[in-house]
């Protein structure tokens, strides 16, 4: 078999490449380890910058979105028994962001990549890529059995964290740089009504709590917990207590509770390899950087990946130039460690360090303060969680 584009990884950032391209009339194959069903049982974060809006328009995906998007104009940060609320779309200079489920974003990808035909091979097994140092690049995967080979021109490594492509890179090729935070987020999906039509990020010496949502029924919430806590120790009704200590008190009266249908809880680091691009091998995704989820970046990241590497492809082909696809990593790396950055300054803001020095916390706290006293401190807060420009 033969493509133009061997994209490994069926998530946000291998659906969302491959529907551009076959939009773009750029053939694409995708192959993912696991099934659909799988990829869409995992949670994740649900916040949409416009950037990423508009790519799910550019790849027809958009639809569901606006439709069942909610969109929202500011959040809160709310300390000391108070709310703060940042005002998004007054420092943004009007932009907003976008609260709708990455699960949902999958779902509306992979409709769409079923309608347009384009080729997917879900559980491929050891789906590999090879010599893509030069100019004749392929991957190969199991299937049923068979050993199969896709010979294509470029290989986009969409394939996560733990994924097999950024580990087919030479060591002395490649550079990592990690941040292992020293707690962890425990979260729960429950059709109840959110507690407040907005985000509200909660910093309390118990911890870091957040109470986001799916839809005006569906909440998603979140308390930060020590690593070495087990989830069976967190009944449904110890969440919803510990919750309540965390918020102001009106949030805590007004907080609807029920049976949670999804409980995890996930470690929260800050990761980026470099550079993004080897050979004919492009990193995207979270296959090249992981962030904490605290500044909801971790899908708006793939998008602005994607953006950049698919304006490259079709320069390559349309415009037979590699202006694009040599500047893909730069360019791409420019804005990721912006957003790493942002994701780290929110991290570290919102939540309590164990062992943290007296020092420390008065110097968190002042930030606090200062944050919500100063236009210019909001805005850049602002401007950083809209979204900066591609
Ligand atoms: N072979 C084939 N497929 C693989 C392999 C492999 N060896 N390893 C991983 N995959 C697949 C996974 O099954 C998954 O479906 O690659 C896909 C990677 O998807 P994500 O991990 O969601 O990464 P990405 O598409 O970059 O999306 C980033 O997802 O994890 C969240 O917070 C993250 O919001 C961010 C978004
Ligand atoms: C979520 O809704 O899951 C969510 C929202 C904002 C975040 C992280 C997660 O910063």
């Amino acid at each position: 078999m033969r493509t133009q584009i061997a994209i490994i990884g069926s998530g946000p950032s291998g659906l969302l490449l491959g529907q551009l391209l076959t939009e773009a009339g750029i053939d694409n194959v995708i192959l993912d380890r696991v099934g659909k069903d799988y990829i869409l049982g995992r949670v994740r974060a649900g916040v949409l910058e416009e950037g990423t809006v508009g790519l799910l328009d550019e790849a027809k995906a958009g639809a569901r979105l606006h439709a069942e998007g909610l969109p929202h104009d500011g959040f809160s940060l709310a300390f000391d028994g108070r709310d703060h609320r940042i005002d998004l779309h007054g420092l943004s200079g009007g932009k907003r962001v976008t609260v709708y489920g990455q699960t949902e974003v999958t779902r509306d990808l992979m409709e769409r990549r079923e309608i347009s035909g384009a080729p997917t091979v879900y559980e491929a097994a050891n789906v590999q890529p090879h010599d893509f140092d030069g100019h004749s690049p392929y991957v190969s995967y199991e299937k049923d059995g068979v050993t199969h080979r896709i010979d294509c021109d470029f290989i986009a490594g969409c394939d996560g964290f733990h994924g097999v492509s950024r580990k087919a890179v030479p060591q002395k090729s490649i550079r990592t740089f990690e941040k292992v935070y020293p707690f962890g987020w425990l979260g729960i999906l429950a059709d109840v009504p959110p507690v407040n039509h907005e985000l509200i990020y909660a910093n309390h010496p118990r911890g870091f709590a957040l109470c986001s949502m799916r839809s005006a029924s569906r909440s998603r919430y979140y308390i930060q917990c020590s690593l070495d806590e087990k989830i069976e120790d967190w009944s449904d009704e110890r969440f919803w207590d510990e919750l309540r200590r965390r918020l102001p008190v009106h949030h805590a009266e007004a907080l609807s509770t029920g049976p949670s249908f999804e409980k995890s809880i996930a470690p929260l680091r800050s990761f980026v390899a470099e550079p993004m691009r080897f050979g004919r091998l492009f990193l995207v995704g979270d296959a090249a950087h992981i962030v904490p989820p605290t500044g909801a970046k971790g899908l708006n990241l793939a998008a602005s990946d994607v953006h950049y590497l698919f304006s490259g492809l079709v320069e390559h082909y349309q415009d037979h130039s590699n202006t694009g696809i040599d500047a893909y990593s730069a360019r791409a790396l420019a804005r990721v460690w912006k957003a790493v950055r942002f994701s780290w300054w929110m991290t570290t803001m919102m939540h309590r360090f164990p062992d943290t020095s007296d020092f420390d916390q008065k110097i968190q706290e002042a930030e606090l303060d200062y944050l919500v006293h100063s236009r210019a401190a909001s805005t850049a807060l602002a401007e950083n969680y809209v979204g900066l420009a591609y």
